[in-house]
């Protein structure tokens, strides 16, 4: 793949707006894919979405529609393209396909998985209720359609407080992030019965490491997501979902933020906001960054990584993840 006159001429716009956060040698490497795949999408109909965990030259360079977990599955139902490329992990291509059973749902790496959502099975849901007959379960968007298909209503982090305080009950089942159903225990008067999933990426974030960050820093802000341990959400001055997180960002211009989250927001996010100094201790999630240009090039070509499920987990997983679309963020 060579960086042409051609390219430069089709993609210069969007490296003016991300040079602050890539050397011009990436973007030589990057620029002809994003040019290629920007012109496959509108020859084929194809929408990119991408979380906003993916790097820059995704995230900036051929992303339609960036997002959290929440909006990403809300834009899957709504969108009228052909085919639905991921820009992210397994279980969102999933969440996708669940909102767009008709469409095309592609993910350019089939191993890029979740530690939370592969803690759990379908299974392991169903002895639960057994166990605690007649609870609700309200499971994290980051599982699989398998465990989407034997639960009540999803949430994610955008609403998981919303989402189970609207059930009026007093005890849950809420799987499978720990930290998380501690986070909703703490919003809330409801009993959670939890599981223990964590985030690989969010796990390894520690209160010490946190407060040496502010004493070093004074006058920062720390906000964090709330797949973090306890303990660090505590000492956070905000905690909320990755759309949370930047927004808080864009509507409080702190001079010294740091994300307390996967390393690419940071990068991401800079380039809107440049008068924001952004502290980058930050850990990268495996599974996001499997995702790469070259990988969405071969998928939108070749139209492999196709999401395929029978019909029976579409109907039952859709209904929990239609409901928590209902009562939205
Ligand atoms: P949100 O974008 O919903 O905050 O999710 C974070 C996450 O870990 C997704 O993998
Ligand atoms: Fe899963 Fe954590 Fe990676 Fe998100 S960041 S995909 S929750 S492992």
């Amino acid at each position: 793949m060579e960086f042409t006159q051609d390219v430069k001429r089709s993609t210069d716009h969007i490296y003016q707006k991300i040079s602050k956060v890539m050397p011009e040698i990436e973007w030589l490497v990057h620029a002809p894919y994003i040019d290629k795949i920007n012109k496959l999408k509108k020859q084929k109909n194809a929408i990119i979405l991408a979380h906003n965990y993916q790097t820059p030259e995704i995230y900036h360079g051929v992303a339609d529609f960036s997002a959290d977990s929440l909006a990403l599955a809300i834009e899957a139902s709504k969108t009228s393209a052909d085919i639905i490329l991921m820009a992210g992990v397994h279980f969102m291509a999933e969440t996708a396909k669940l909102m767009s059973p008709s469409k095309k749902v592609l993910l350019p790496d089939m191993n890029a998985g979740c530690s939370l959502s592969s803690s759990i099975t379908g299974k392991d849901v169903r002895l639960l209720k057994e166990k605690y007959p007649g609870v609700p379960v309200v499971s994290y968007v980051n599982t699989s359609a398998e465990v989407k298909a034997e639960t009540d209503v999803c949430c994610t982090s955008a609403n998981a407080v919303k989402i189970v305080k609207s059930l009026g009950v007093k005890k849950v089942i809420f799987l499978p992030d720990d930290y998380l159903a501690k986070y909703v225990a703490s919003q809330t008067d409801v009993e959670i019965i939890s599981w223990k999933g964590i985030c690989v990426v969010h796990d390894q974030f520690n209160k010490k490491e946190i407060e040496d960050i502010r004493l070093n820093n004074p006058g920062i802000k720390i906000i964090a997501h709330p797949e973090c341990p306890p303990d660090v959400i505590e000492v956070s001055d905000f905690a909320g979902s990755t759309s949370g997180m930047i927004s808080y960002v864009k509507d409080n211009q702190p001079k010294k933020v740091m994300m307390v989250t996967e390393c690419s927001m940071s990068d991401n996010i800079q380039v809107e906001n440049p008068n924001v100094e952004f502290i980058k201790p930050c850990n990268m999630c495996p599974h996001m960054k499997k995702i790469t240009l070259p990988k969405i090039l071969d998928c939108l070509e070749n139209e492999t990584g196709e999401i395929i499920m029978d019909k029976e987990t579409i109907d039952k997983a859709r209904i929990s993840v239609e409901k928590m679309a209902a009562i939205g963020r």
